[in-house]
């Protein structure tokens, strides 16, 4: 089991875009993913059509304790755990205690530990316990960046921060860094990437996700981008990019 939460404590980066499109091209690469929404505003859900009942979200494993096998809702080739709006609760009801961070990597040990697929975990753009009961499932850290100055900064919050569990949880977070929303024309970008690569070398992303219209256009159908627009630009940097991960090991099963 590889887990991955895709994380960077700003919106609007691309967290849930990569989210849906790498579960969508790791189904299509018969990888059988587990996609597990971990936001509130249940983007991701929304995103893939499922059923959005307060009762099937992921705040009842939180609150009541349900499995998480009990909540997995089946698409073609793509398991799916939801979130419902009332996860915004859990934070508040789940008090200060450090184990409560934990809740999550121990469920999956639980119910998932003989599972090889990988999965890939939507987190809010909060640092509270919901993304950091992601990261301190994951065995990995993908974050997304889109290529305006204010999210690269969010980027050294995530590697300060996973410093910070580096020394609490004695083991390495392991992490790339994906700069989506390039626009090849734009100086910045170019100027973002080159400062990313100075500074964070190999852990950037060969693959740069560019602007795409299909890929903002998709949620709104239900859908991801290669069952919406198979052949967009957005679909060819989605599949690149799971490619690059599997070929460099990203998703490969750490030792239990
Ligand atoms: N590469 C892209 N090209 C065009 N629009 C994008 C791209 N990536 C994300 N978007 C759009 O930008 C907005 C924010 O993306 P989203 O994935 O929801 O970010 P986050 O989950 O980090 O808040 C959404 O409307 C999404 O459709
Ligand atoms: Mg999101």
């Amino acid at each position: 089991m590889a887990t991955i939460a895709v994380f960077n404590q700003k919106g609007g980066v691309g967290k849930t875009t990569t989210t849906l499109n790498i579960a969508a091209a790791l189904a299509m690469l018969e990888k059988n993913p587990l996609a597990i929404d971990l936001d509130p505003q249940a983007h991701l859900t929304q995103s893939l059509g499922v059923d959005q009942s307060i009762s099937n979200g992921i705040s009842s494993f939180f609150r009541d304790e349900r499995s998480l096998l009990d909540l997995v809702q089946y698409r073609p080739g793509l398991r799916v755990i939801p979130a419902h709006s009332d996860l915004s609760k859990i934070d508040a009801l789940s008090g200060k205690k450090g184990s409560v961070a934990s809740r999550l990597k121990e469920g999956l040990g639980e119910n998932l530990a003989k599972d090889s697929s990988p999965i890939v975990i939507d987190c809010c753009p909060l640092l509270g316990i919901l993304s950091l009961n992601a990261i301190i499932s994951a065995d990995r850290v993908l974050i997304p960046v889109s290529a305006d100055f204010l999210s690269m900064q969010g980027v050294q919050k995530v590697v300060a921060l996973l410093e910070i569990l580096r020394v609490r949880y004695g083991k390495e977070f392991e992490f790339r860094i994906l700069l989506t929303r390039f626009n090849a024309r734009r100086k910045l970008s170019h100027s973002i990437y080159d400062t990313l690569r100075e500074r964070y070398g190999e852990k950037v992303c060969d693959t740069r996700i560019m602007e795409n219209v299909s890929l903002a256009e998709s949620p709104a159908y239900g859908k991801d981008v290669f069952s919406h627009a198979p052949n967009s630009q957005g679909a060819r940097d989605y599949y690149a990019l799971t490619q690059e991960l599997v070929d460099t090991g990203f998703f490969k099963n750490s030792p239990a």
